[in-house]
């Protein structure tokens, strides 16, 4: 396995790092990118090499500071009880955007805009009106970590943001799932590591995360 201090070179250099999680919650490897030098060909590699879902994830104050709500405190339709997840006590999904420079909002071009404003807007709260910049629904989803991070949740949105904040990066995250055409499953910890090996990228373990910065 790679060290946290790897995984922290790579995300000053603006790199991606695998993240497993663990193997009794999702059991998924996420891509995870730093947001604020997301490219057009960094969205080519998530939807082809991951093929997951794009996100970014913020910090809960972030979150607040924009009036961002978790879509399962959001909406009134019964199905967003916050209910049933197998794995985790609640989802961190906030609502989807897309900036308002974006045409369809979906292309290479419109989400890696999307994903670098939303970085600009993270490291600057106070001078941004999110709502002037962004309009939802979109086609980046937020995802808003728990205020507490990893003491509190053990996503990959608490473990993509502790690792921009121990990098001293913008703290905004890109997280997409690796999967498995083979199988239709989440792609396996050895096939994701072994994913690493060829592109030279940082593979790391969400229990190595917790130990070092939870
Ligand atoms: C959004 C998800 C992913 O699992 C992503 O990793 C964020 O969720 P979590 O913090 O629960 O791991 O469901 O595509
Ligand atoms: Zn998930
Ligand atoms: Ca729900
Ligand atoms: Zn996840």
């Amino acid at each position: 396995d790679s060290t946290i201090a790897e995984a922290v070179a790579a995300f000053r250099e603006g790199k991606p790092v695998l993240i497993h999680d663990f193997a009794d919650r999702e059991g998924e490897t996420d891509i995870v990118y730093p947001a604020e030098s997301m490219t057009p060909e960094d969205v080519v590699r998530l939807r082809t090499d991951a093929g997951g879902l794009i996100c970014t994830a913020i910090p809960d104050a972030v979150g607040a500071a924009f009036d961002l709500p978790l879509l399962d405190d959001a909406l009134a339709h019964p199905s967003a009880d916050g209910g049933d997840l197998g794995y985790d006590s609640r989802s961190s999904f906030s609502l989807p955007v897309n900036h308002r420079d974006t045409y369809t909002g979906i292309t290479d071009n419109d989400r890696s805009l999307t994903i670098r404003k939303l970085a600009e807007a993270t490291a600057n709260p106070a001078g941004t009106d999110f709502a002037s910049e962004f309009r939802a629904p979109g086609h980046v989803h937020v995802l808003r970590a728990a205020p507490g991070l990893l003491s509190e949740r053990r996503g990959h949105t608490e473990l993509g943001v502790a690792l921009a904040q121990e990098a001293g990066v913008t703290p905004a995250v890109v997280v997409c799932e690796m999967l498995d055409e083979e199988t239709g499953e989440a792609l396996s910890p050895a096939d994701a590591q072994s994913y690493a090996d060829r592109h030279g990228l940082v593979y790391l373990e969400g229990s190595a995360l917790v130990e070092q910065l939870g």
